[in-house]
């Protein structure tokens, strides 16, 4: 086993995600953050995978689909349509998704795999044993939410990553923090 799913998501103080199909917040710095973690190789020749559920697909808007420099792919039980979308997969699950991600053929061309949610993706991601780290963004504030992280799995350590801004963010009057964790379990 050698693939590492990288998960990150933001999450207020009740573990809130999302809200009709949306995010509950607007944090440009945030998203900034997100889309630099996600899309940085050390190699220029790569790009990295996501990998998100069909509902977080819908929720990006038409102009930033797909999600520019990155390989996405979608998880859906159903034949979705993608055909005329560069840089997209279509994956009827999780662990299909890292089969074909352990190809070969496929290795070559990507560095990093980030899961970007929401609910249903990170829950299957967390109980992979694929997972390696959660980039963990703690809005400390509680929002009105109709989409929750899942319960946080115990075997977490905190950890430093160099390219994760460590002091308290401030935007819009919402404070937030960037946190890394990394499951103990991962390789063992
Ligand atoms: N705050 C954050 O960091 C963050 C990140 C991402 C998303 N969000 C928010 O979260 C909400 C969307 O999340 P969600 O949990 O409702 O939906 P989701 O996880 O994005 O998508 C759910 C869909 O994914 C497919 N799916 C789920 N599990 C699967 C599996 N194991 N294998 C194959 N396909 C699978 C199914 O699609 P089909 O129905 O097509 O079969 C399912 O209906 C939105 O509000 C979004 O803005 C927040």
């Amino acid at each position: 086993m050698t693939i590492k799913l990288n998960l990150i998501a933001a999450a207020c103080e009740n573990m809130g995600i999302g809200k009709n199909n949306n995010l509950p917040w607007k944090l440009k710095s945030e998203m900034d953050y997100f889309s630099r973690m996600t899309s940085k190789t050390i190699d220029p020749t790569k790009k990295n995978v996501v990998i998100m559920g069909r509902k977080t697909w819908d929720s990006i808007p038409t102009k930033y689909k797909p999600l520019q420099n990155r390989i996405n792919f979608v998880l859906s039980r159903s034949n979705l349509d993608l055909k005329n979308c560069k840089d997209v997969y279509a994956s009827n699950s999780l662990e299909s998704c890292i089969e074909k991600l352990e190809d070969n053929a496929f290795k070559s061309v990507y560095e990093t795999v980030w899961v970007i949610g929401g609910r249903h993706i990170y829950e299957a991601a967390l109980k992979s044993d694929s997972f390696h780290r959660l980039y963990l963004t703690k809005i400390l504030k509680t929002f009105d939410c109709d989409t929750f992280f899942p319960p946080l799995p115990t075997n977490l350590k905190k950890v430093s990553d160099p390219d994760v801004p460590e002091e308290l963010q401030t935007e819009n009057g919402i404070d937030y923090t960037y946190n890394v964790y990394e499951n103990t379990q991962f390789g063992k």
